[in-house]
C-alpha cells in the first residue's frame, strides 16, 4: 500500500468501521445477517466520510511525472539556492546552486548538517510551527566571504502530510560589496581633500597672526599652500574624469586614432620633465599606422598616465613601444608597452592597482603628486575601448605595463573583450 493510500482519511474511517464489527462480533458471540448489513453499512459510511476530507483521488501518475520533471527543470535553472525541509527540517529538495553552496546538504538529512547557522535554522522552526514567512540574514566565509537574504516560506505538502518550510537564498554579496566600495569611496576622496585644506587652514591662520609681518616667513608659507592647492586641484580633475569616463564607459568610441603618433606625442611632451627627475624615455616606432577605434583625448590620458608612472615610481631608463599581436580569441591587436627598470611591485599588489587610491606607498605618492587615481582612469577608459591592461613586474628589475586595443579595420575582434585584472 502506498503511503498516500496509508494515510487516506478515508481508509482510516473504513478501518476504525471494520474494528467496531470486529467488537460487535466478539460482544454477540455470533454473525448473523443484520449484523453483517450493519458492519457493511459502517465500513461504507466511515470511508464516505473519510473521503470526504481535503486528500483528492491521486492525480494520474504520467501527468504528475510530467509535472516533477517541469518543477525540478525549473529548480535547476534558478540561479540561486532553494531548499525544501519538511516539518522535521530534512531536507525533501534542493536545486544544484544550493547542493554547489552547501556540499553537505542530502536528501532526507537534517538541515542543519549542512547549514549551521542558528538563525536560519531558528527561522525555520518559526516557520514550520507558525506558517508565516520569514527572513534572515546569512554570512558565509568558507570557501568564500559571501552574504544571503534567505526568505522561508511555508509551503503545505501537496500529499498532506503537513506543512514544510521553502528557504530562497538571495545572494547579496555584489550589492553589499558595491555599496562598500561607494562608502570607501566617498570616505576616501573626503580624506584626500580635508588633508591639504587642513594645511591650507593652518597656514591662513598663521599669516593671519603670529607670522603677520614676517615677510620671509609669508613668501614660504605662500609656496605651501599653492602646492596644497594644486594637489586639490588634481584630485578633483581626475574625480572628474573618473566619473566623466564612468558615465561614457558603455557608449563605444566613435573616433579612428593612430596609438603611435599619439604615444608619440606623449613621449615628446613627458621627455623633458622626466629627465628633469633623472630618467630618459626612449621610444621604438615599429610599423605603423596602429590605428584604433577610440576617444583621442582618452587615449592620450591613458598613455601619459602610464608614461608618467613610469616616471615617478620606475624612474632610470623608460622604453615606450607599440606592436601588433593576433590573439586567437580577440583577433589583431596593437600593443603598446611602457616599460621601466626601477623597483618594480611586489607581486600581492598588482591586482589591486586599478582600485581606486590604491597606492602601495601613500606618502610617496603623495610627494610625487600622485592621487591614486591614475590606474583607475586608465582601466575604466580601456573598459570602454575594449581594451585590456596587463601589468607585469620583478622587483629589483622593473614594470612593464602592457596596453592592447583592437586594431581598427581588422578582422572581427571577437566578443566585448573589457575585462582585466581588479576590481573596478
Ligand atoms: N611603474 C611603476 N613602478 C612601481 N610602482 C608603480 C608603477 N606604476 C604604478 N605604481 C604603483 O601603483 C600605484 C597606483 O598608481 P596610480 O593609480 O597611477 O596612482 P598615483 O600615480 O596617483 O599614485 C602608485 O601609487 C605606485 O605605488
Ligand atoms: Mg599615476
Amino acid at each position: 500500500m502506498s503511503d498516500r493510500l496509508r494515510s487516506s482519511p478515508a481508509w482510516t474511517g473504513a478501518a476504525i468501521a471494520a474494528g467496531l464489527l470486529g467488537v460487535a462480533v466478539a460482544l454477540a458471540g455470533r454473525l448473523d445477517l443484520p449484523l453483517i448489513l450493519a458492519g457493511l453499512g459502517a465500513i461504507c459510511l466511515g470511508g464516505w466520510l473519510g473521503g470526504r476530507g481535503p486528500v483528492q483521488a491521486p492525480p494520474r501518475p504520467a501527468a504528475t511525472t510530467q509535472r516533477h520533471a517541469v518543477a525540478e527543470a525549473l529548480l535547476a535553472h534558478v540561479p540561486d539556492p532553494v531548499i525544501l525541509v519538511d516539518r522535521r527540517t530534512l531536507v525533501v529538495e534542493a536545486n544544484p546552486a544550493a547542493r554547489a553552496l552547501l556540499p553537505a546538504l542530502h536528501q532526507a538529512r537534517p538541515l542543519s548538517f549542512a547549514l549551521r547557522d542558528p538563525e536560519v535554522l531558528d527561522g525555520v522552526e518559526a516557520v514550520l510551527s507558525s506558517g508565516l514567512p520569514r527572513r534572515v540574514a546569512l554570512s558565509t566565509r568558507v570557501p568564500l566571504e559571501r552574504t544571503f537574504e534567505v526568505q522561508i516560506g511555508a509551503l503545505p505538502m501537496p500529499d498532506g502530510s503537513g506543512v514544510s518550510a521553502l528557504l530562497f537564498l538571495r545572494d547579496l554579496t555584489s550589492a553589499r560589496r558595491l555599496e562598500a566600495m561607494r562608502v570607501d569611496f566617498v570616505a576616501n576622496a573626503s580624506h584626500e581633500l580635508r588633508t591639504p585644506l587642513a594645511t591650507l587652514i593652518g597656514f591662513i591662520e598663521t599669516l593671519q597672526g603670529p607670522a603677520r609681518e614676517d615677510v620671509p616667513a609669508r613668501e614660504r608659507f605662500l609656496e605651501i599652500m599653492r602646492v596644497q592647492a594644486l594637489r586639490m586641484t588634481r584630485l578633483i580633475d581626475d574625480l572628474l574624469s573618473l566619473s566623466r569616463i564612468e558615465l561614457r564607459e558603455h557608449v563605444a568610441p566613435t573616433g579612428v586614432v593612430d596609438l603611435g603618433a599619439l604615444a608619440r606625442q606623449m613621449v615628446d611632451a613627458q621627455g623633458p620633465p622626466a629627465e628633469a627627475r633623472g630618467a630618459t624615455i626612449g621610444f621604438t616606432d615599429g610599423h605603423g599606422p596602429y590605428r584604433v577605434a577610440g576617444d583621442a583625448d582618452e587615449l592620450v590620458r591613458v598613455i601619459e598616465n602610464l608614461i608618467e608612472n613610469a616616471v615617478k615610481y620606475g624612474g632610470g631608463r623608460i622604453s615606450v613601444g607599440l606592436s601588433r599581436e593576433e590573439d586567437p580569441r580577440l583577433g589583431r591587436r596593437i600593443v603598446l608597452s611602457v616599460a621601466d627598470d626601477g623597483p618594480g611591485i611586489a607581486p600581492e599588489h598588482i591586482p589591486r592597482l586599478t582600485e581606486r587610491f590604491y597606492r602601495i606607498d601613500v606618502a610617496s605618492s603623495r610627494a610625487r603628486g600622485g592621487t591614486g587615481l591614475g590606474l583607475a582612469i586608465v582601466k575604466h577608459s580601456l573598459n570602454r575601448h575594449r581594451g585590456r591592461l596587463t601589468i607585469e613586474s620583478t622587483l629589483g628589475q622593473g614594470t612593464v605595463a602592457r596596453v592592447s586595443l583592437p586594431e581598427y579595420g581588422a578582422a572581427h575582434a571577437g566578443p566585448a573583450a573589457a575585462g582585466q585584472a581588479g576590481p573596478p
